[in-house]
């Protein structure tokens, strides 16, 4: 190792990007709660058998990118790439079965061994929720209206569009799929190399290649929606009319297939053209047959997930912090007085930056740094006349105040920094 740095793919959260990060994450799960939804952790890593057959064999993610290892004990364990098969291994394996219908909300990091770029990572966070237990697309459309409002509360909403389509059910999928490679063969000279390879294993993933010759070949593709049962049709078109009368704006993408095998019937994503190909931002849809595949009783279940990141990089502004009083003390004892102050000033409740060295420039210079609303400097002459120093640095205004009355005067003026 010539020099100390992060694993290729992952990085450390620092200042802005952390302060984002936490938003995000704390808004969502003040979110979920108006949603009724309940947060769950499950661990980071599970048998590898718990996304293996669930994902799908052919998949990217279990084909390429997982981060699979042999324990101790002899046991294939994975790095968990996404949370909805660890969710539903908790539903099952922590007898919930009773439970449902069951909400649940999540946040953590998930591990894809992908090529890192802008907006994708190898060590990447996702927030997401789960809806097991209702098969009514009523569900469907509560997941959606839940992840609007999140889009539209972090500020983000104008900078995404929302696409949705219906993959519908197993069989559909089959004839489907069937004529796809038909039409595909007779085009496989001009396909792309990873199309070709696509063809193959997954062909349905060939509709959504962002390959420019590929894309010219799925213009005449046959469409899925000549395919879907009358039942997903009628499933679609109430979603499409609840959407309608919630007034979220949506647009049907034919050819939205999404990489994952436990789909059915409705997948949508909220995608953004501003961050390159990295274009999905939230993404989901319904898995009702994901329960049985796992061994457990069938239950219909609809759910999505976001990129912490790719969110993050959609939030223009920097996020304000918290804005401290600062303390100055000069000479030494002032410094045990402030220090007793700001432990005092703390347990009200305000946030308190006390400079523990540097002279009264470089002090007044960092208060200002920090963003903070006012300065206390007491000094000799402070202590001697019990009169402290208020600046506030808003305005430049300098006041004495009464050693008794600091923390009524800090309450009436700056009671809306007291968290
Ligand atoms: P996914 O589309 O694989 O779906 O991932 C969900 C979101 O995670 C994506 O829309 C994207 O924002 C983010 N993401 C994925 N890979 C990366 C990466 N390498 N770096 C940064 N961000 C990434 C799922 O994971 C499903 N479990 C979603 C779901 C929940 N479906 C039903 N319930």
């Amino acid at each position: 190792m010539s020099q100390l740095q992060p694993v290729r793919g992952t990085h450390d959260l620092l200042n802005d990007v952390m302060r984002k990060h936490r938003h995000i994450i704390n808004r969502c799960l003040l979110l979920c709660e108006r949603y009724g939804f309940n947060e769950i952790k499950t661990p980071i890593f599970e048998f590898s058998d718990v996304f293996l057959r669930t994902l799908g064999e052919t998949s990217d993610i279990v084909s390429k990118e997982m981060y699979t290892f042999l324990d101790k004990g002899g046991d294939s364990i994975s790095l968990r790439p996404e949370g909805t098969a660890g969710v539903v291994r908790a539903f099952i394996s922590e007898g919930l079965t009773h439970q449902l219908p069951l909400k649940l909300f999540y946040e953590g990091p998930m591990f894809r061994y992908e090529r890192p770029q802008k907006g994708r990572y190898r060590q990447f966070y996702q927030i997401g929720v789960e809806l097991l237990g209702v098969e009514n697309p009523d569900a469907d459309v509560e997941v959606i209206s839940l992840a609007e409002l999140l889009l539209k509360e972090l500020g983000v909403l104008s900078r995404v569009q929302l696409e949705i389509n219906s993959i519908g059910d197993k069989a559909s999928r089959d004839t489907f799929r069937k004529e796809l490679v038909n039409y595909y063969k007779k085009h496989e000279k001009s396909l792309s190399e990873e199309s070709l390879r696509r063809l193959l294993i997954n062909p349905m993933r060939i509709l959504d290649s962002k390959d420019r010759a590929d894309i010219a070949i799925n213009q005449n593709a046959p469409q899925l929606e000549h395919f879907l049962n009358p039942l997903s049709k009628e499933k679609f078109t109430h979603i499409q009319k609840a959407l309608d009368d919630l007034k979220i704006n949506y647009k049907i993408n034919p050819r939205l297939v999404r990489g994952l095998d436990y789909y059915c019937h409705l997948v949508f994503e909220f995608r953004t053209t501003e961050l390159g190909s990295q274009d999905a931002v939230l993404s989901g849809g319904r898995y009702d047959g994901l329960s049985e595949i796992m061994g457990g009783a069938q239950t219909p279940a609809v759910g999505w997930a976001a990129g912490v990141e790719r969110l993050s990089l959609l939030i223009p502004t920097e996020l304000p912090t918290k804005r401290p009083i600062s303390l100055i003390p000069l000479g030494d004892a002032a410094e045990g007085v402030c220090r007793e102050l700001a432990h005092q000033l703390r347990s009200q409740g305000f946030a308190i930056d006390m400079a523990h060295s540097g002279n009264m420039s470089n002090r007044m210079k960092k208060a200002t740094k920090q963003n903070a609303v006012a300065a206390i400097i007491i000094g000799d002459n402070e202590l001697q006349s019990g009169d402290y120093t208020l600046k506030i640095l808003d305005t430049g205004a300098q006041l004495k105040v009464k050693k008794a009355d600091l923390a009524k005067r800090l309450n009436a003026s700056f009671s809306h920094y007291i968290s």
